[in-house]
């Protein structure tokens, strides 16, 4: 039987495809995208190797601390996997700063370096917390264009990356499983690209991603039920009432803890992920990050033909105030974020009985 030889294109002829669209491109966004693949092949490399090196387990103190900014213990991969994202992505002259969820403010280029006209904003290590038991993980980015007076050298601050989603260039995420795949969002659909360990390239795979509208899968962490908001408890009920409930058909649900590797499974077969707005710490509006996991994410299942909210709006639409910003996020098939965004906006049934205390009434706050 004949041997037929796939030749699927590489990163790099994809990108250099879509720029012939814009014969006024000067190749810097390709570049950026080549060294952010660039900084995830080199951690994917760290990630396969797990115990045979040193890099598993907790970033010790005497290393420079293992607490980051969010409050969260760093793994020694986590600190690692930063690195290589600014090191990687530094030197070419295409970027003006970046923020890392690994760090508490921006991080300029050295004056040393050129700059350049573009921002990222990055989740080095998405899910880390899978990282020692051998769990898929996976790293989001997300590119921005500098504000002018930033490309052109005035001093870098927090405020130039407090863009919304809406306005993301790219994005992308690379996922560390049984195979390493590159997914990745220029504005014109979504593409997965599966890295070939032994040519060291990422070769397209899974050109023109689609989130299907519908789905009998959803995911969210069930242990936060009591904290649950009542549209949340409500969509959940229903999912698990299955054929004898309001929905009339049986659900599955799936919880990785990595939202990367959640969001995978959605984008490749559909399904809905809820990280929402809880009552579990007041001072956070949600679990998940909206500069590095909840936009990038968004922009990529927008993309594909999915959805992505807070639950009550577009997260995309989000104006952001700080870095480290938490929001509720709801994202997969279309119909059914539609569906919780429209039991989000129903007055609940406490607030039909004492409509003085319904939403838009005089004694809410
Ligand atoms: O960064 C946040 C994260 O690791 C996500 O990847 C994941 O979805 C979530 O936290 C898991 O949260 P929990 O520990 O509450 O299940």
């Amino acid at each position: 039987m004949p041997i037929t030889l796939r030749t699927a294109s590489t990163l790099t002829q994809f990108l250099i495809e879509q720029r012939r669209r814009f014969p006024d491109a000067r190749g810097e966004f390709n570049a950026l995208i080549l060294d952010a693949a660039m900084a995830c092949k080199a951690i994917a490399k760290s990630v396969a190797y797990g115990a045979l090196t040193d890099t598993l387990g907790n970033h010790e103190e005497e290393e420079g601390g293992s607490i980051n900014v969010q409050g969260e213990t760093q793994k020694k991969l986590d600190v690692l996997s930063n690195d290589l994202f600014i090191r990687r992505s530094e030197w070419g002259g295409h970027l003006a700063g970046m923020v890392s969820e690994e760090m508490e403010g921006p991080y300029s280029i050295p004056s040393h370096l050129p700059r350049g006209k573009y921002l990222l904003a990055f989740d080095p290590l998405d899910g880390s917390s899978n990282i020692d038991i051998n769990v898929s993980v996976g790293s989001i980015f997300s590119v921005l264009r500098a504000p002018s007076h930033v490309a052109e050298g005035a001093p870098l601050s927090a405020t130039d990356f407090l863009q919304p989603g809406t306005e993301q260039v790219a994005a992308g995420y690379a996922l560390y499983g049984p195979s390493t795949m590159l997914v990745l969002s220029v504005g014109t659909g979504v593409h997965g690209f599966t890295l070939d360990p032994v040519m060291g390239e990422f070769m397209l795979t899974h050109p023109d991603l689609r989130v299907p509208d519908d789905t009998q899968e959803f995911a969210i962490n069930a242990s936060n039920a009591r904290f649950w908001e009542a549209p949340v408890k409500r969509y959940v009920d229903e999912c698990l009432a299955g054929k004898t409930g309001p929905r009339g058909k049986d659900f599955n649900m799936r919880w990785i803890a990595s939202m990367v590797a959640d969001a995978h499974r959605i984008l490749m077969r559909g399904g809905v992920f809820l990280y929402p707005r809880d009552t579990k710490d007041p001072s956070k509006p949600g679990r998940l990050r909206l500069l590095y996991e909840a936009n990038p994410v968004g922009f990529i299942i927008e993309q594909a033909g999915g959805r992505a909210s807070t639950g009550r709006k577009p997260v995309l639409r989000v104006q952001p105030s700080s870095l480290h910003q938490r929001v509720g996020l709801v994202f997969g098939s279309k119909n059914e974020v539609e569906r919780i965004e429209r039991y989000h906006a129903e007055p609940s049934k406490a607030e039909a009985e004492a409509p003085l205390f319904a939403e838009r009434s005089l004694f809410r706050c």
